[in-house]
């Protein structure tokens, strides 16, 4: 783990040999194993079928310069996106969701909950909602192990273009710990969205429990002038994140 964190061994790099590993380290091979399947379920390294095991690239940068897509930045990594779906199904919109999404009551919202992996790891929990009038059929429409975004310009002409992002630190609930594969209480980042189309109308609102080893956020912050500061646009903060085993 250390030859990892230190930078020893790149990202996509081959381990070398169970053998070389039990020498280097003077173990036997079955501690060596272990440990390497003990990294492999901790993510930092994982292995594919008959090519052997290759250390992760540890964390992701998350831009927060551009709205992206999941799908998006993992390419952007050269990683494979990939997803399992946890529910997907049309309800009722919580208080919470009508505010952010500025919907009437008794208007509803598609709510879509995924594991998102990359490169076939678990980088985090995304929970989606989206107004029903928008993309009326989208259950008929969308395969959601693949990408919402890309579904949503394709079909409906819904571009993403702007976002309101909060991110909280919190510890990983039983559930997320179980579905994410790390240990219950395992740093994580919180991530609530509300994503906008160009003229301002809210697209989606969105909860995401992403892996705090898996991520880092990356900005770029630019000192406003005076005159700038006094009119910048107020960001959407929603109500203080409650840990719930369901997001929303
Ligand atoms: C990002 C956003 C989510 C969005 C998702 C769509 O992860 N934080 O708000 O739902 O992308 O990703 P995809 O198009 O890969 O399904």
């Amino acid at each position: 783990m250390s030859q990892i964190r230190s930078g020893e061994f790149s990202p996509g790099e081959p381990i070398p040999s169970l053998q070389e590993i039990a020498a280097g380290l003077r173990v036997s091979q079955m501690t060596a194993r272990q440990a390497i399947r003990a990294l492999c379920d901790q993510g930092l390294m994982y292995s594919k079928q008959g090519k052997g095991t290759f250390v992760s690239g540890i964390k992701h940068e998350k831009s927060a310069r551009q709205v992206l897509s999941f799908t998006e930045e993992m390419r952007a990594h050269g990683s494979a996106p990939s997803s399992k779906v946890l529910s997907f199904r049309l309800q009722a919109g919580t208080r919470e969701v009508r505010s952010a999404l500025k919907m009437k009551p008794g208007q509803k919202v598609f709510r879509l909950r995924r594991i998102r992996y990359s490169d076939g790891l678990p980088m985090g929990i995304e929970c989606s909602c989206l107004p029903q009038q928008l993309c009326p059929d989208l259950l008929e429409t969308f395969d959601p192990s693949t990408s919402l975004y890309e579904t949503l310009a394709d079909q409906y002409g819904i571009h993403m273009e702007v976002t309101d992002e909060v991110v909280e630190a919190g510890s990983a609930t039983a559930e997320e710990a179980a579905l994410l594969k790390i240990a219950p209480g395992t740093p994580v980042l919180l991530f609530t969205r509300t994503c906008y189309a160009e003229n301002g109308k809210p697209l989606e609102f969105v909860k995401s429990t992403y892996r705090g080893d898996r991520y880092k956020i990356v900005q770029r912050l630019r000192r406003a002038k005076r005159d700038v500061l006094a009119s910048t646009p107020k960001v959407h903060i929603p109500q203080r994140r409650l840990r719930a085993v369901a997001p929303f």
